[in-house]
């Protein structure tokens, strides 16, 4: 039996990682941690999964350094997807995010120095928004880190912080950054399913400058798939290593908001144009290469079947995220001291 502890793990990206494991692997234990702030929720995580004896959840915080040290001591294998993650959030109420983000993840690295005779590999999961807007595409693992809100500018701390730790302790960490993921049991806040949970309302579909902004949009369950690769790939292959995780292919908001639009059969009084976001990255693909020749990753899903499952998901889920219409909308303060929902 291995043990995993997965941070995170009632969000989104990490309770879909926790179906991916506990299906595939009937010898992993898997233990959650995760502080069920506003994006988390025990409804993320099947009951079967939460009933079962492979399983543990404990209600906690990053911060929580007893906590985190009595778990990581008990564990084989840490995947730290515990993160604050909405960049438009991070525009006002920007403080907690580099208290969740950075520090928490010292507590995660830390916590892990302490460990380190259990502790086999540390993955710790980034995000491609640490590099900015693309100075050249695809971007790859070597492209710089121009972060441009205080979320990537957090989650650029904590990549580093951990790149650190690597380099100045020998801890055996692997950092994955995922471009865009979208998919089942995405917070309302996020831009596919406020998209969609749009459409089923008849609502219109709020846009950010023209909509040209473009990202690589990977399916949540091909990360699961590539963290799960990067978990299980021989150590000398990754160790110290950073993964890039998404399909070179990248789709604009507006292109995006036009399938969405058709699926529904909804006219072009549903789109509706707003200011530009501030710190907006207006290019965004990524280089495959690494995760394919190092971790043998190239994700399954297309765009268009990804987002037809998606569509599906919250058709038929209606009642779970009817709850989080309230948050959809998210306050975001201008230099001049205005606020504006976005
Ligand atoms: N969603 C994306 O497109 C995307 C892309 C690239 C990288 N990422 C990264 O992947 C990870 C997961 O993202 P997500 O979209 O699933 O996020 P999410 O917001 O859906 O989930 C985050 C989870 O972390 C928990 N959490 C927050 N603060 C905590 C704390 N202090 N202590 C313990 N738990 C805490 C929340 O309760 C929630 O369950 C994050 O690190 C994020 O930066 C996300």
């Amino acid at each position: 039996m291995k043990t995993i502890l997965v941070t995170g793990g009632a969000g989104f990206i990490g309770s879909n990682f926790v179906r991916h494991i506990f299906n595939k692997y009937p010898d992993h234990r898997i233990i959650v941690l995760d502080a069920l702030t506003y994006a988390g929720s025990l409804d993320n995580i099947p009951a079967e999964i939460r009933d079962s004896e492979r399983f543990e959840f404990w209600y906690g915080e990053l911060n929580n350094l007893d906590l985190v040290s009595d778990l990581v001591e008990r564990s084989d294998v840490v995947v730290h997807f515990a993160a604050e993650t909405h960049v438009a959030r991070s525009l006002y109420l920007n403080r907690k995010f580099f208290i969740t983000d950075v520090l928490g993840t010292q507590s995660i690295a830390n916590a892990i120095l302490k460990s380190m005779q259990n502790i086999e590999r540390f993955i710790h999961i980034s995000t491609s928004e640490v590099y900015g807007t693309a100075l050249y595409e695809p971007m790859d693992e070597q492209h710089p880190l121009n972060p441009t809100t205080p979320y990537a500018a957090a989650k650029a701390g904590a990549d580093r912080l951990v790149y650190s730790y690597i380099v100045s302790y020998n801890i055996p960490g692997v950092i994955i950054r995922p471009f865009n993921n979208y998919g089942p049991h995405q917070h309302l806040e996020k831009l596919i399913p406020r998209f969609i949970t749009s459409a089923i309302l008849r609502e219109p579909f709020t846009i950010h400058g023209d909509g040209s902004a473009a990202r690589d949009w990977i399916y949540v369950e091909d990360t699961a798939e590539a963290v799960d690769r990067a978990l299980h790939a021989p150590m000398e292959k990754v160790k110290g290593e950073v993964f890039n995780i998404g399909t070179g292919r990248s789709i604009s908001v507006l292109e995006i908001a036009r399938m969405i639009q058709r699926e529904f059969g909804l006219d072009d009084s549903y789109l509706r144009f707003m200011d530009e976001r501030y710190g907006q990255v207006q290019k965004h693909i990524s280089s495959t290469d690494k995760a394919e020749r190092i971790l043998g990753f190239k994700p399954t899903t297309s765009f268009e079947e990804g987002l037809s499952k998606t569509i599906q998901w919250y058709k038929d889920n209606r009642q779970y995220w009817e709850r989080q219409l309230p948050m959809r909308q998210v306050p975001v303060k201008r230099p001049d001291g205005s606020v504006v929902w976005y």
